[in-house]
């Protein structure tokens, strides 16, 4: 079976939508992708039918429901490589994924130690840690950023010591779309003893992952860039860790008895899922991975490469553009950001919403990163498996007009 944009295209409903009387071409894959009409099956199927309670009923659609929950934490697993699907604890998404880590492993650190970031983390990837050095005395590092916007992994060897206990870094970039060199990074932190946590929010939607072969610690992600629901992500966890880490959110579902005194609490995944989860989009996430992995995914990837070179090719002899980030193909991911002197991202971005293309315009979350680029921020387009060739032809034709209008 080979790729076929068009057909996968078709499975999309959203994308027949018109916005402004023009088609809608959905250029804002890196803030959320859409979700194909199976994943969106899969999440009426769960209301109509299972829709209850998990974890503690007895009657049929309780025990339909946790049956079906927790076989989307086996898909999660498998997708990822997990060695145990105990190890994948379902959250809100990536945020809360990372603040889960920041609070609960973040509690078995000691004032000195050290935690390193990088400056172009998401702010959900420096916040947390910015709270645990304000919280408990941590010491919190960040690399620099090359030219490229890559994270610089040069300095890991002056900025890592034997204090460092957390190597916390983008595994690819929300703004660049530059890959991290994980290998480099798990290296130096084996050479001191160090976890290592990768933020896969932008590295799960373009590929499987495989936490085994990253050999990394901790590994958060979002469903909703995924084509899965949103309030639906996951930590992965290596289990020893996890047996380790005092649970952050008290409550039901965490616990394995109460005394008005005491509380002991439930082995991982649900000491971390206090409270009803999010069930029926964690339906969802699990059909998301399951129409994920019947894609060609060798045909996914090449079409993207394809997308990524045009739009890179298109937008390269623009007068007073720059791409910030790799120009070249190799370790991106489909996510391009550039700037045009003198034009304002937002002016940019709602040109563009009139063409009925969707763009991201401003400082994605990553306000450190605009300063090192000495700028506010950055017009984003974002690509995923649905985008065709039409869709960088309206990108580029938009920006034409953006350009006789603004300049
Ligand atoms: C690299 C990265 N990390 C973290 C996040 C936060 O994800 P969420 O808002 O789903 O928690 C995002 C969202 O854009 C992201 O791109």
């Amino acid at each position: 079976m080979g790729f076929d944009a068009g057909a996968v295209r078709a499975q999309f409903p959203i994308l027949a939508t018109q916005v402004h009387g023009r088609a809608l071409h959905y250029l804002d894959n890196a803030a959320t992708s859409q979700m194909p009409r199976q994943v969106l099956d899969a999440v009426v199927a769960h209301e109509t039918t299972r829709r209850a309670n998990v974890l503690r009923g007895v009657h049929a659609l309780a025990e339909a429901a946790t049956e079906a929950y927790e076989d989307a934490r086996v898909a999660l697993a498998g997708y990822i490589n997990a060695p145990d699907a105990a190890e994948v604890v379902f959250t809100g998404g990536t945020t809360a994924a990372i603040n889960l880590v920041a609070r609960s492993y973040g509690a078995l650190l000691e004032p000195g130690d050290e935690v390193v970031i990088s400056a172009i983390e998401h702010h959900s990837n420096l916040v947390p840690w910015q709270m645990l050095r304000d919280r408990a005395g941590i010491v919190l590092k960040a690399l620099p950023v090359t030219g490229e916007g890559r994270i610089d992994l040069d300095a890991l060897e002056s900025v890592v010591t034997g204090r460092t206990r957390l190597i916390a870094l983008a595994h690819v970039s929300n703004v660049t779309g530059a890959v991290s060199d994980t290998a480099r990074v798990v290296a130096a932190a084996r050479a001191v003893g160090a976890k290592v946590l990768f933020d896969g929010a932008q590295a799960v939607p373009h590929g499987a992952v495989d936490v085994q072969a990253l050999g990394c610690d901790f590994y958060a992600f979002s469903g909703h860039k995924m084509f899965g629901p949103n309030g639906i992500g996951v930590l992965w966890a290596r289990a020893e860790l996890l047996d380790a880490m005092p649970p952050f959110l008290g409550g039901g579902e965490m616990i394995r008895s109460v005394t008005l005194e005491h509380t002991s609490y439930a082995r991982a995944p649900h000491r971390f899922e206090a409270g009803t989860p999010p069930i029926a989009q964690a339906v969802g996430l699990g059909a998301a991975v399951n129409w994920t992995l019947a894609l060609d995914g060798e045909g996914a990837a090449t079409h993207l490469r394809r997308l990524t070179a045009l739009l890179l090719d298109g937008v390269r002899d623009i007068p007073g553009l720059r791409i910030l980030g790799p120009e070249g193909l190799q370790a991106r991911a489909p996510v391009i950001s550039f700037d045009i002197a003198g034009l304002h991202p937002h002016d940019i971005c709602t040109i563009l919403d009139a063409h009925g293309v969707a763009l991201r315009g401003g400082h994605h979350c990553a306000q450190p990163l605009m300063e090192c680029f000495d700028l506010a921020g950055t017009t984003r387009a974002s690509l995923q498996v649905y985008n065709d060739e039409g869709d960088v032809e309206a990108l580029l034709s938009g920006l034409d007009d953006a350009r006789a209008r603004l300049a």
